[in-house]
């Protein structure tokens, strides 16, 4: 650990308590201007510790600034010991220097999460808005050791763990009484906008049909971007909290979401051929029940959505009343 991370770890531990600058070398075994330096330069990278003439310094409540050491701070010991994180204050793209890793030969569940991306990708090749500071970009290495056809489940279960990331930090237990919906096949929608979307990425092995990697890349916008999102998205993308100030929301919102989700993603990976998340991926699905039509469908024929199979396959009933089962590797689908 940097002398920095030491100096945060030990504010971050004394949350809105004064220590000295001789308290903190004392404990760490370095000089006080080791203690100054290190604390002018975690304010420079955005956090909020403030120093007082005689008192010292003390880390404030709501700082969400996304830290291996705040993350830490909520993960689960037998997690933290399995998965290797790496956090970037900027990165041109999770996956993208996620895939090089992994071409590197890294091994299974290092983890990078950063606060902007410059260049994060969506599905269909499109630009994924990654604005610093409100939202969790975060990509994960997984060496599964099944056939490539069955690669979906991990998206699947991508879209469960955020889900319920989400549900179980800001919603259960607050006023917010809405949870939140999967749109079919891995957007996840709150209060009508959609709040978080996910690309996975994988490498076969041509000799085995099985996967060499699968990365999994989940973009969540926490906060609204000051100003708002762009026209291009406005209407269709949202954030889980609107108001960016209130303080009791934000403790440390971000890393506890984080650590949340690193837990889920990792106890649905060990058995993820029971596919246990299927049965919630089902329920939170928000296309079941209603009409949609095929993008690339020029005659729009209106399809009812019967439900989802244990493959998230979409099972759709043609106007002729013929079923279909629709794969989302192959169509994307609209609400009518
Ligand atoms: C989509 O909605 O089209 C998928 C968006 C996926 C965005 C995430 S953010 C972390 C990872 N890095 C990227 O460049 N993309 C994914």
């Amino acid at each position: 650990m940097s002398v920095k991370e030491d100096v945060l770890r030990i504010l971050n531990e004394n949350k809105e308590t004064y220590l000295s600058g001789a308290q903190i070398a004392e404990k760490l075994q370095i000089s006080r201007t080791a203690v100054w330096k290190a604390v002018k330069s975690l304010n420079e990278e955005g956090y909020n510790i403030l120093g007082m003439n005689k008192r010292g310094y003390k880390m404030s409540m709501g700082d969400d600034i996304i830290s291996n050491e705040g993350i830490d701070k909520f993960l689960r010991k037998d997690v933290a010991d399995a998965v290797q994180i790496e956090t970037f204050k900027n990165i041109s793209s999770t996956n993208t220097v996620l895939k090089q890793r992994a071409a590197e030969g890294e091994r299974e569940w290092l983890i990078l999460v950063a606060e902007e991306q410059t260049a994060g990708r969506g599905r269909m090749n499109r630009k994924f808005y990654s604005p610093s500071g409100t939202g969790i970009y975060i990509s994960f290495l997984l060496r599964p050791k099944f056939l490539a056809s069955e690669s979906l489940m991990i998206t699947t279960m991508a879209a469960v763990a955020v889900a319920e990331t989400i549900d179980e930090i800001l919603v259960q237990g607050s006023s917010l009484n809405q949870t939140t919906q999967i749109k079919w096949v891995n957007d996840i929608f709150y209060k009508g906008k959609k709040v978080c979307g996910i690309l996975t990425e994988a490498a076969i092995n041509v000799e085995n049909y099985k996967l060499d990697y699968a990365i999994p890349g989940i973009g969540i916008n926490v906060k609204a971007p000051e100003g708002g999102f762009p026209d291009e998205i406005k209407d269709i993308a949202g954030a889980l909290i609107d108001d960016c100030d209130d303080k009791s929301v934000n403790d440390e919102l971000r890393n506890r979401m984080i650590a949340r989700l690193i837990e889920k993603m990792y106890d649905y990976y060990q058995n993820l051929e029971q596919k246990s998340f299927m049965k919630t991926y089902k329920e939170k699905s928000m296309l079941i029940g209603k009409t949609v039509y095929i993008l690339d469908d020029e005659t729009k024929e209106p399809l009812y959505v019967e439900g989802v199979t244990d493959r998230a396959e979409l099972i759709v009933r043609h106007e002729d009343g013929t079923m279909e089962n629709l794969q989302s590797g192959e169509v994307s689908v609209r609400l009518f």
